[in-house]
């Protein structure tokens, strides 16, 4: 019987970036082009002389380094020195789903070939530096970015984001992990001051990115918006030096976001190596030739001369400019665009991302039928215009109501709007304005859909958010938690008529589903790109059995969840007017809050349905830890269809000293079995898995005493555990 290995890594005492191959090539090539660069030459690497460009050494042959967003697909080109599009006719580019969705395939395998499949798209655009992937903690279903990050789970996102990181820069293309750290809102994000203990900082939201660094080896990090202790991360030694640099060993270059630099002091000696973006917010105001104005240009070079500041300093900037720019001018490869294989890889990642939420039996659909009807705006809005600087210039985007009459192809798929969201929609570019209005009032709109579902073989409703401002955007968080235009009541009178209704959500957040016990099934489809609308067919017909699991969790109501005063979201003004977010909260996010304060969600963590069912058994687990300790469970596919089984592994610590949550995410795995097939999965346990931060001491501490693994299909559908101690 195969064994399948899933190996838990400590983290490596040295990040792999100084080990890529070519390592010492480069770092000798850095020191000598240093030593041979003029002040002017330092000063100018180290910020930008363009939207998204900094400058290189033309006297020495080394080139500019250029960047672009990331981290769903290559940005189109944007004017030298504006956020306006520049109208190039050959800048279309593969959009793959939102990193949710790849965060909810919980596929490691899958993460890989998503990297090196969006950085071929780079490498052909010749972009040094992918902006992405985006890691920062779910911490409220109301951060308007939480569909371009990977859920409310630190070691989920850790594990998805490191063959990401592996995968883009397999292509001699930089990532660049973002936002380090704490911007987890839009409101405020470039002045609220995040207050949180070091408990929380260090056990939620640094070991996505502590992995990203050690364990992906990123060759670049971007500084976050938001102050830490007051000051600007951009600015913040702590965060940067202390921290990223210096606990975790970082070699590569710290770019700031765009217009998150604020003084020459402050990013001289704070950490910061790359500025970006000044004197703009980021999404749409811009000061047009303001290079030599940026705090790291002539105030910086007039500081070094006047020696106000080390150019010492300056010199690690440069080092670790250049590192960036060699690292990624290694190799020949030439990368690729628009390539059959990269639709093909967007359409399997978006399939495998797809959760299965509810199903009466309705689904998988029978394609041999008379007539489908699909309803709502989502089925036939594009989606990746939205969502501001991830936004993307796809060279095609299937809706779902085309990816649905692709497979339904002797049905009449009939088409109703149901409701109406937002009948405009201009991208970021000004290549396409979407007139989506429509005359009719609201009640014809409704009427006209009831006509149409009376007698469908099936009703398909399609809707959710939609990546404008406030429904999943970068900017502005959203407003409520439940779904915008009416969709609630449209859906509860379609349902009225057709209880067999599928729902099928697209959100890159929770939302509410009030009608949760009214519809036929749900399925919860990311924002998937360019192949959305084929993944989704794929699904609702079985052609793909669904395997995705939810990476945060769907409360029943906001009130629910551990984020409930307003000094916690949005935040308050202290008494000079900064404001302040704490998140006092804590450790407590996510299903750790729901578990324990014992709340039922709608949905929990790691949820997600099958058209087949599994089977666990012969959970083996020492009785006494060791490290690397495995431990074993075996799967059986106990249905009639081939499919995916995503087993998960949470940890308790039952006699802790401290409060701890309930069970811990620490490790997972992803079987396909076919139907009886079964097989053994194995994980191997390290004392990093047990342990939790002693903020007092600085440390991780793994406690002496009784522990539990628990496995099982859900965080809260445990079906094997097993006790075991840990000696000392
Ligand atoms: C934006 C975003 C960041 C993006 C950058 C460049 O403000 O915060 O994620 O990469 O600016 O567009």
């Amino acid at each position: 019987m195969k064994k399948v290995f899933f190996v838990l890594f400590l983290c490596l005492p040295l990040c792999k970036g100084c080990t890529d191959n070519g390592g010492k090539a480069i770092e000798a090539k850095v020191s000598e082009t240093v030593s041979q660069m003029t002040l002017d030459e330092k000063i100018g690497v180290v910020h930008a002389q363009s939207k998204f460009s900094s400058r290189g050494v033309p006297r020495l042959g080394v080139p500019e380094l250029w960047c672009d967003d990331g981290p769903h697909g290559v940005r189109p080109e944007t004017l030298w020195d504006s956020w306006a599009a520049a109208g190039w006719t050959n800048d279309s580019c593969t959009a793959y789903p939102s990193l949710t969705c790849l965060a909810a395939s919980w596929d490691r395998d899958l993460a890989l070939l998503y990297g090196r499949s969006v950085g071929e798209e780079a490498r052909y655009r010749k972009k040094n530096v992918l902006l992405g992937p985006g890691v920062n903690i779910c911490r409220t279903p109301l951060c308007g970015r939480n569909f371009e990050y990977m859920g409310e789970d630190p070691y989920l996102a850790g594990e998805m984001a490191v063959p990401y990181v592996k995968g883009v820069q397999s292509n001699n293309v930089a990532t660049c992990v973002k936002h380090f750290a704490l911007n987890n809102q839009e409101f405020m994000r470039s002045s609220i001051n995040v207050n949180i203990s070091d408990r929380a900082l260090y056990e939620i939201y640094l070991p996505a990115f502590k992995a990203a660094v050690m364990d992906g080896g990123a060759w670049s990090v971007m500084s976050s918006y938001n102050k830490y202790q007051n000051e600007w991360v951009s600015h913040q030694p702590r965060l940067l030096k202390d921290i990223l640099k210096g606990e975790w060993g970082f070699d590569g270059a710290v770019i700031s976001d765009w217009g998150a630099v604020h003084s020459t002091e402050g990013a001289a000696w704070g950490g910061l190596d790359l500025e970006f973006g000044t004197h703009t917010n980021g999404v749409d105001i811009n000061t047009a030739n303001a290079y030599d104005a940026y705090y790291l240009a002539d105030a910086y070079k007039q500081k070094i001369l006047a020696g106000e500041l080390p150019e010492s300093e300056l010199d690690d900037k440069v080092s670790r400019a250049l590192r960036l720019n060699f690292r990624t001018l290694q190799g020949d490869n030439c990368g690729s665009m628009c390539s059959p294989g990269h639709f093909a890889d967007c359409r399997k990642i978006g399939s495998e991302g797809i959760v299965l939420l509810k199903n009466s039996g309705v689904l998988p659909m029978k394609t041999e039928v008379g007539k489908v009807v699909v309803l709502g705006e989502n089925a036939i809005r594009p989606m990746v215009v939205g969502g501001s600087s991830s936004s993307l210039k796809a060279q095609h985007e299937i809706s779902p109501l085309q990816g649905l009459r692709e497979a339904f192809p002797e049905a009449e798929v009939v088409y109703e709007r149901a409701y109406v969201g937002e009948p405009k929609l201009t991208g970021n570019y000004n290549y396409g304005l979407y007139d989506l209005s429509d005359p009719r009032p609201a009640d014809v709109i409704l009427a006209d859909a009831l006509a149409a579902v009376q007698d469908a073989d099936y009703v398909v409703f399609v809707g959710g958010l939609n990546k404008n401002k406030e429904q999943d955007c970068e900017g502005k968080d959203r407003l409520a938690y439940e779904l915008p235009y009416g969709q609630n009541e449209v859906i509860e009178a379609i349902a009225a008529a057709r209880p067999d209704m599928i729902y099928v959500n697209i959100s890159g957040s929770p939302v509410a589903m009030p009608f949760v016990d009214k519809v036929g099934a749900i399925v919860q489809a990311w924002y998937l790109g360019s192949e959305a609308g084929r993944a989704i067919a794929d699904v609702l017909t079985g052609a793909v059995n669904p395997s995705g699991k939810l990476p945060f969790t769907f409360p029943v109501a906001l009130s629910d969840g551990p984020v409930k005063t307003e000094r916690q979201y949005p935040g308050i003004q202290d008494e000079e007017g900064n404001w302040q977010v704490y998140y006092d909260e804590d450790i407590w996010v996510g299903y750790r809050w729901y578990d324990h304060v014992a709340v039922e969600p709608l949905f929990p963590f790691g949820y997600g349905l099958s058209y087949t069912s599994f089977e666990y058994s012969d959970l083996r687990v020492p009785g006494t830890f060791s490290d690397g300790m495995k431990v074993r469970v075996r799967v059986r596919n106990t249905g009639d269809v081939a499919g995916a089984e995503v087993v998960q592994l949470y940890v308790t610590d039952e006699e802790a000293s401290v409060d701890r949550p309930v069970k811990e995410l620490k490790g997972f795995g992803k079987v396909y079995l076919e139907p009886g097939e079964s097989r053994e999965v194995e994980f191997r346990l390290n004392r990093s898995a047990l342990s939790y931060f002693d903020e007092s001491a600085h440390e991780w501490v793994a406690e002496p005493g009784a522990f539990k693994v628990l496995v099982g299909s859900s965080s809260r559908d445990i079906r094997a555990e097993a006790g075991f101690r840990l000696v000392r």
